[in-house]
């Protein structure tokens, strides 16, 4: 596990382009195609806008990258509450991605579970597994961290947390809002991706980032104290005042 810490919100979106930038650079040049999973909320919005404009926006193949939600409310595109409406509006719809290439949690499928059993078939196919077999590794799953540590839309004390094999689950509206019913990725399907990256800014994360970092919190309680990837990178990224709580020690890691 890796921890960064950027000075202010500026440093952080720029660092975060270029990390994501020079991932996709990297999984295009070793396996033709960069998979990515984008994070929902407000924090990656002016990253996703940076990836959009010159400089980084040459520098990616948007034809071999492959975009997808890591957690959806379950609210039509359009809706202001909307993941893939927010990444939209910042990204994808500013770069010249492919249709195929934009893989949204389909919101419009019905009901809450159908709606992940259906995203988690899409998975299946586009990685060309079955589901039920060991989850698709995906180049880099991106994650915020919620004020009560949770990530994606696993919450603390949800039964989402103890989910094993499926990748991708429904899940209740958990106590942030806003209180619509979600879908997301699991802890299964995080863990196995080949990179794995938080990006976290504000001193309102500072106490869940500290608790995360340093306490080893019960899941339960800290739903991102979950997230360790079996076989891939760990990245928190951080500016100074999400990580105004952590020790020196921490800090220095
Ligand atoms: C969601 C997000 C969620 C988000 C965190 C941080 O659908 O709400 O995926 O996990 O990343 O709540 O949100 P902010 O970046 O808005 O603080």
């Amino acid at each position: 596990m890796s921890i960064v810490i950027c000075k202010d919100s500026t440093e952080l979106n720029a660092r975060a382009a270029d990390v994501i930038t020079d991932l996709a650079q990297k999984a295009i040049a070793a396996r033709g195609r960069f998979t990515i999973a984008l994070a929902g909320g407000s924090t990656p919005e002016d990253t996703y806008a940076l990836l959009a404009q010159e400089p980084r926006a040459t520098r990616i193949d948007w034809q071999r990258i492959f975009v997808f939600m890591s957690d959806e409310r379950c609210v039509p595109f359009d809706d202001k509450r909307s993941n893939f409406g927010e990444a939209w509006r910042n990204l994808i719809g500013k770069v010249p991605l492919p249709a195929a290439n934009k893989l949204p949690i389909p919101t419009n499928a019905g009901t809450p579970d159908q709606i992940a059993a259906l995203y988690s078939k899409m998975l299946a196919e586009f990685f060309g597994t079955e589901e039920g077999a060991s989850p698709p590794v995906f180049d880099l799953i991106l994650l915020g961290l919620g004020d009560d540590g949770h990530c994606a839309s696993l919450f603390p004390g949800k039964p989402t947390l103890e989910e094993t094999k499926r990748w991708v689950v429904s899940s209740p509206p958990g106590t942030l809002p806003p209180p619509v019913d979600r879908v997301t990725f699991t802890l299964p399907l995080i863990n196995a991706a080949r990179a794995v990256m938080f990006l976290v800014g504000g001193a309102k994360k500072a106490p869940a980032v500290q608790d995360v970092l340093e306490e080893s919190p019960p899941v339960t309680k800290r739903p991102s104290a979950g997230v360790h990837p079996t076989n891939g990178t760990l990245t928190w990224l951080l500016d100074e005042d999400a990580a105004s709580r952590l020790s020196p020690q921490t800090r220095s890691q």
